[in-house]
């Protein structure tokens, strides 16, 4: 067996797989979000422990043979969010995650003092979830804290050493830090220099599917294993979506719709000049790369238009009788900028809208826009792409709970204009971490090896020529009410 774990934002999730690719096990624990104040967000890394030790638990207890006949372990993980360690390896404050929104000043103070250089060498400009903004918030308003830090890392390389001992990350994390030269993979001296960090207080870097060490003697102990598990590197959770989506060559994209939405595309290198609009990331993948565009609210704008206007009726009900209406919800037009927006317009001022409400509009005409404009808006980060990087999508795989609805599925077919795919499994990111322990056991040479036996798709959406055309107007619309609205917000 090879285990994927999947240390998440709500959840740690296990999946333990075969050889041949089959799920023989699944558990997951829950843990919650802290939110002191409005805009942050954080959690108490030993309460990823607790989870991981519950879930290594169950399945031990489902499938008892774990104990001898694991041979690997990787992890996906929440990007970006810092855990802060002292010398004795304690935890010195709650992890700051990756959609906590404090560091706005310290973005500021980046982008005026080396804004360039950032971006030269991380490809990657400075917002407010990346890690590099919440050191410097530690630094600046926790100075007693910061005197203490020995230790900084990435929510699953805080997972990897308490399994393993081994100070470590990979590269597809460190991309999401802001501190690594993504093209060089190694990290960015003259960036710890500019702000006074001291580069010994980062982890080693590996490829995510190297081995960082086996399981500890204590932990084996704890668990019951009687062989050594080797533990491998892991990656960064939509790096390991991609993975486990298949997307590792050309031409290959992946639409991920949870709370927030990502459109992401294979890059065969760090060359695509995208200024930072598009985030640009080590993968997963060996030597690979991969861009992609970040709707803030997807899921949440369905989430909060339910419980705000139809808290009575199951999703089914809600969005039972939408392919019945024509492309563009008669007339009615929502843009999903409920709480701003990242891509394209990094803007956390900007707030949605509907536009063009008509006495005939119901309740299904509402839910019909919703689901048009979270499309609209992850369609504007596919058009950054094609245009300014060349990229065309043969096909794209739709993962999360946007794969979920068959009319939406056939929606995101006719907005991005390509052939749509759902997978077999549920979890994108923990199949993308199990993967990468089968290439690190030594079962396949590669990703794409590797997604031969443990990526298949189930259901193919084609785009219907009619509804593309009358999307493309659409969306001509929909990009013109960013610059309408802005000044209203
Ligand atoms: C990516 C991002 C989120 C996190 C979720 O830049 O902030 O998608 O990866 O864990």
């Amino acid at each position: 067996y090879v285990l994927g774990i999947d240390l998440g934002t709500s959840s740690l999730k296990g999946l333990l797989m075969t050889e041949r690719g089959d799920v023989v096990g699944e558990a997951s624990a829950a843990y919650p979000i802290l939110t002191p104040q409005t805009g942050l967000s954080e959690q108490e890394p030993d309460q990823w422990l607790e989870a991981a030790k519950k879930v290594i638990t169950a399945l031990i207890q489902t499938t008892p043979d774990m104990t001898t006949q694991l041979q690997g372990i990787s992890f996906s993980g929440q990007m970006h969010s810092l855990v802060v360690l002292d010398e004795n390896k304690q935890s010195i404050r709650p992890a700051i995650l990756w959609n906590d929104v404090r560091t706005s000043k310290q973005c500021r103070e980046i982008t005026e003092k080396a804004g360039d250089l950032v971006l030269g060498l991380t490809k990657n400009i400075a917002l407010e979830g990346f890690t590099l903004p919440k050191i410097l918030w530690i630094q600046e308003n926790e100075p007693e804290n910061w005197e203490k830090v020995r230790y900084m890392m990435l929510p699953k390389d805080y997972l990897g050493f308490w399994l393993t001992g081994t100070f470590a990350t990979d590269f597809s994390d460190a991309a999401g830090t802001l501190l690594l030269d993504i093209a060089k993979k190694e990290w960015a001296q003259p960036i710890f220099d500019t702000f006074d960090i001291p580069a010994e207080r980062l982890p080693k870097l590996f490829e995510s599917q190297d081995q960082i060490g086996v399981l500890t003697d204590d932990i084996k102990a704890m668990f019951g294993f009687e062989v050594d598990v080797p533990v491998f590197a892991g990656g960064a959770d939509n790096a390991c979506a991609a993975v486990g989506s298949g997307i590792i060559q050309d031409g290959a994209g992946m639409c991920s719709i949870g709370t927030s939405g990502v459109f992401l595309s294979f890059e065969n290198d760090a060359l695509a000049d995208y200024q930072g609009k598009l985030h640009l990331f080590n993968h997963a993948a060996k030597g690979d790369y991969y861009s992609m565009g970040v709707t803030l609210a997807a899921g949440n704008s369905l989430d909060w238009f339910k419980n705000t206007f139809a808290a009575d009726k199951s999703f089914p009900e809600l969005l039972g009788g939408i392919s019945e209406l024509k492309p563009g919800a008669d007339g009615l037009l929502f843009t999903p900028y409920i709480v701003g927006e990242r891509t394209p317009h990094v803007d956390s001022q900007i707030r949605g809208s509907f536009i063009g409400i008509d006495t005939h509009h119901t309740l299904t005409h509402f839910a019909k826009a919703v689901l048009e404009g979270i499309t609209f808006s992850l369609k504007d980060s596919q058009v950054m792409m094609e245009t300014v990087a060349g990229r065309h999508f043969d096909r794209i795989v739709s993962v999360g709970g946007g794969a979920k609805n068959p009319d939406w599925l056939q929606m995101q077919a006719d907005i991005f204009n390509a052939t749509i795919v759902n997978l077999t499994v549920e979890q994108g990111p923990g199949l993308g971490a199990a993967m990468l322990a089968a290439i690190g056991a030594g079962w396949f040479d590669n990703a794409a090896e590797a997604a031969e036996v443990f990526v298949h798709y189930k259901d193919e959406f084609t785009p219907n020529p009619d509804h593309v055309a009358a999307y493309a107007k659409l969306y001509g619309l929909y990009t013109q009410v960013y610059g309408a609205t802005k000044a209203l917000s």
